[in-house]
């Protein structure tokens, strides 16, 4: 616990901080991956050339330092955090050396206004701030390692299949190779992270879990192959390896499902699910949970893609609503041609509209979206626009999470 007077000079750095975000991150990740060239293994490298963790990390430290008086206001943020860290791999002794960095870099930075005071206050911030952490993750990892099947780390799987469900999608089915239980009942809209070595560094990066838990042995993932060419990203490097270099009966390292982007199968109320492009993943998950545990509860899937060439999962999603009258699926095809609608490939051209959200989204309904950021900006503002409370509306974002909110 904190006295008054401190609480105070640290929220009196926060905006110092937020103004300089930028430059202080750059120069944190800079000097402490010159210290720890090995951490390198941890932090995804193609996030780092475009800026998008150094933000992330940082700007929730600012966050969190901003309501360090009652971080429980900023838990739902926290537990997403610790849930990704947990899968990474991300350990107590790191906490010190992020910190000592990033305080190196505020120093640097901010120069004489980070005054004695100023810098003591800080250093007992971001320790509360990263006990608050290790303490929830301390628990998720005991949590793992006692679930049945559960395991520490990464543990080696045999891919047994490997499919492409799209023109940019391939979906890899995974086996433990030791052949002993995994753990099944991971909640609908989890993901694991996958570990491969290139260039001699470790990479990790998290996939979604498409299948229902609970109905086989194994886990299955789909993975986008990223297009260097549209997005001027650099291309994502576990991606370009699964879709050039994995095939069936090759192994990769694979960590216990984890998140917060989950379905709650304890709710009775419609269920929309609302995709863009690969977020179908995840839903697909949580689509096969209702259909499959819950056949009374009602699901829209509104599924929007370029056209039918990355119309993932198209069989499947048919044959899911043929079975169960209570799922509805709407696919959008934005560059859709008269024939595909006449061949219900899709049942739009264009995007998912305001008007068709407003008509068939039900005031009532759990609404879950995962795509691309700008396509969840749009159907999340619309969405709030009409009066769906943003405790119903749920949302994954692929890549760091830049939503943690300082107000
Ligand atoms: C990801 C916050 C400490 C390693 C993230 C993200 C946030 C965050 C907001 C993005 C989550 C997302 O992807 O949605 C923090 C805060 C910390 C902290 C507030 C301190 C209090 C650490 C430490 C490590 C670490 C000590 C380990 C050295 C990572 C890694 C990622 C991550 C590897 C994944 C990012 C990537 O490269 O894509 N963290 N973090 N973090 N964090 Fe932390």
């Amino acid at each position: 616990i904190m006295d008054t007077q401190t609480i105070g000079i640290v929220k009196s750095l926060v905006p110092a901080l937020q103004e300089h975000g930028s430059e202080i991150t750059t120069r944190f990740y800079a000097k402490m991956f010159e210290a720890h060239p090995e951490l390198l293994n941890i932090f995804n490298h193609s996030n780092q050339r475009d800026g998008l963790q150094q933000q992330a990390l940082a700007t929730s430290v600012y966050a969190a330092a901003a309501n360090i008086d009652d971080l429980s206001a900023i838990l739902p943020a926290v537990k997403h955090i610790a849930n990704k860290h947990c899968s990474l791999g991300v350990k107590p002794e790191h906490y010190p050396i992020v910190g000592k960095y990033l305080t190196l870099a505020i120093q640097d930075v901010l120069g004489d206004a980070v005054t004695l005071e100023r810098l003591s206050a800080w250093k007992k911030a971001y320790a509360l701030i990263s006990d608050a952490f290790i303490q929830l993750e301390q628990q998720i990892y005991q949590e793992e390692e006692l679930r049945r099947g559960g395991w520490s780390g990464f543990r080696p799987f045999i891919v047994r299949s490997r499919q492409r469900v799209a023109e940019d999608i391939v979906a890899l089915e995974l086996e433990a190779a030791d052949g002993q239980p995994i753990i099944e009942d991971y909640l609908a809209g989890q993901y694991v992270t996958v570990k491969i070595e290139q260039d001699g560094f470790e990479h990790l990066r998290q996939y979604s879990l498409c299948e229902a838990p609970g109905s086989q042995h194994t886990y299955r993932i789909a993975v986008k192959f990223e297009d260097t060419s549209r997005d001027m990203h650099q291309a994502g490097i576990v991606s370009s390896y699964i879709h050039e270099y994995v095939r069936n009966g090759d192994t990769l390292l694979v960590s216990v499902p984890a998140g917060v982007f989950t379905l709650d199968t304890t709710l009775t109320n419609p269920v929309a699910l609302i995709a863009g492009g690969i977020g179908i993943t995840p839903l697909m998950s949580m689509l096969r949970t209702v259909v499959e545990q819950h056949p009374d509860r009602e699901v829209r899937l509104a599924y929007a893609v370029r056209d039918h060439h990355f119309h993932a999962f198209a069989d499947d999603l048919k044959q899911l609503s043929e079975k169960a009258p209570t799922v509805s699926n709407t696919i959008f095809y934005e560059n859709g041609t008269e024939e595909d609608v006449e061949q219900r490939r899709c049942a739009y051209i264009g995007r998912i509209t305001a008007a068709w959200l407003e008509q068939h989204i039900p005031g009532n309904a759990e609404v879950y979206v995962c795509g691309p950021r700008p396509f969840m900006q749009a159907m999340i503002s619309t969405l709030l626009r009409q009066g769906h409370p943003m405790e119903h509306i749920h949302y994954e974002v692929f890549g760091p999470a830049l939503s943690f909110s300082v107000d």
